[in-house]
């Protein structure tokens, strides 16, 4: 019998949010919540892929996230910047 697979998706854009303890409680989680809204908002679901991400070891600087492919990394962000991230995972 053949298992039904679930799409494997390969976002062209991801945006590696930190949930590590620390991260979690500085907002991160809620950075997830917006960016995901966002995300199908703006029908780029199948072009930008949000990540959890265990401790990146930069706890000093919580929460953090970074956009790949562009190498862009974000620190003591909050929700109000959900916008201006999608905005740098879009450009090329
Ligand atoms: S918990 Fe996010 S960098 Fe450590």
């Amino acid at each position: 019998m053949q298992k039904t697979m679930s799409k494997f998706s390969q976002p062209e854009k991801v945006i590696y949010v930190c949930v590590g303890s620390k991260c979690g409680k500085r907002g991160s989680k809620e950075m997830c919540r917006e960016l995901k809204h966002l995300i199908r908002d703006s029908g780029l679901k199948d072009t930008v892929g949000i990540v959890k991400t265990e401790c990146t070891d930069r706890c000093k600087f919580a929460p953090v996230l970074s956009v790949q492919p562009a190498n862009v990394w974000l620190k003591e962000y909050d929700e109000r910047d959900a916008p201006r991230i999608l905005r740098i995972a879009t450009e090329d």
